[in-house]
């Protein structure tokens, strides 16, 4: 087998941690024995430099010859919001490769580590066995919807609207479903039904898809009232299906349960085998370039393409346990390193991946 892979690099710290993925995707190709041809691809802050786009036509129709891509984060500091060369990198560049490929499902997996507890803000019996998949509507919604600006007695207003159509939302509540049957058989649909006109069609599509699957129990609940649960209760939940807004507040939410949000990585997928990896956090400027990011959230990408776009769940799992291994024996980056406790040892970025393959390859 050949896998041919695309590297987004991203901005800031998005090349540090692409290239500790990419470590792992190579002795993971070496373990497993299959061949890799990696392209690198020119998108956001690098892209915007050379061409003045951020996902310029080239890039796109590379990437379509991709079985897969690994993106890093992308955009710039908050202070230069209006620096031409960020303001408009994530609607450019994330949401036009999301819509590009047909993404529709993005997929977020948050499950805490013992280990780790002592970073979550919330107490230990809260944590355990917490294990969760937003799948998150990633194409449609609010992110896509109509904008608008006007003048209204002598003042700007400006409006995005929330849009759904019925198809957008059967779709994605069949990826949910289907992931649930091999799961805790589980369902959650997070919307605001008791406002949003949006929500109601929702509420009714997914109740409709539910009857296809009898064996899964169909759950709802309001989005306050989920941000609340995800704190008071977050054992609860198995699969949770929401739209493209709330799935972007809550699965920020959901990291903290883990510890930090360095560690949780994402899929996007569309109807086929491809799809797009990425971490689910941004691109970090203030801590780029000093070797401390950590890499845990590409490295864990790297395992979701193995499993959702390479058919080589075996491999997937070799380095989520490879992870969970390190984190048990203390290997720490600095964002989940605890001064106080002697087991921890604390590694750079490329150390951390350099551990992370030395643990696949038993060596
Ligand atoms: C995410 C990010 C993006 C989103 C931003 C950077 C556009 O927050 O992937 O969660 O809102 O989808
Ligand atoms: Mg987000």
């Amino acid at each position: 087998m050949k896998a041919k892979i695309g590297i987004v690099e991203g901005d800031y710290i998005g090349p540090e941690i692409t290239k500790e993925g990419i470590k792992v995707l190579k002795a993971i190709s070496e373990k497993y024995n299959f061949d890799l041809d990696l392209i690198y691809l020119e998108a956001s802050g690098q892209a915007y430099d050379k061409y003045g786009e951020h996902l310029p036509k080239h890039t796109l129709d590379e990437a379509s010859k991709c079985d897969a891509l690994l993106k890093g984060p992308f955009g710039g500091p908050p202070e230069e919001i209006n620096n031409p060369k960020w303001a408009t990198v994530e609607k450019d560049a994330i949401l036009g490769l999301r819509k590009y490929f047909n993404l529709y499902t993005n997929m977020r997996m948050v499950k805490t580590y013992k280990c780790l507890f002592n970073l979550s803000p919330l107490k230990e019996h809260l944590l355990n066995g917490v294990d969760i998949l937003i799948v998150r509507e990633l194409i449609s919604g609010i992110y896509f919807g109509e904008k608008n600006e006007r003048i209204v007695n002598g003042e700007r207003e400006y409006s995005d609207s929330m849009t759904y159509k019925e198809s957008e939302i059967e779709r994605i509540a069949i990826k949910a479903f289907d992931y649930a049957t091999k799961r805790r058989k589980k369902v959650t649909l997070i919307a605001k039904s008791n406002i949003l006109k949006s929500s109601i069609l929702w509420r009714e599509v997914v109740n409709k898809v539910a009857k296809s699957y009898p064996e899964i129990e169909n759950n709802y609940m309001h989005v306050d009232n989920a941000a609340m649960q995800l704190i008071l209760n977050p054992r609860q939940f198995d699969v949770i299906l929401t739209s493209n807004m709330f799935g972007d507040i809550l699965s920020d939410e959901a990291s903290v349960l883990g510890g930090s949000i360095g560690l949780f990585p994402s899929a996007s997928l569309c109807d086929g085998k491809f799809g797009l990896y990425e971490p689910i956090h941004g691109s970090a400027p203030s801590i780029a370039g000093k070797n401390i990011a950590n890499p845990t959230s590409s490295i864990l990408s790297v395992a979701l393409m193995l499993r959702y776009s390479l058919n080589l769940n075996k491999a997937a799992i070799d380095i989520e346990n490879a992870v969970e291994k390190l984190l048990e024996l203390g290997y720490r980056t600095i964002d989940i390193y605890t001064e106080f406790d002697d087991k921890n040892k604390l590694l750079g970025t490329r150390e951390y991946g350099d551990a992370i393959v030395k643990q696949i390859n038993g060596t």
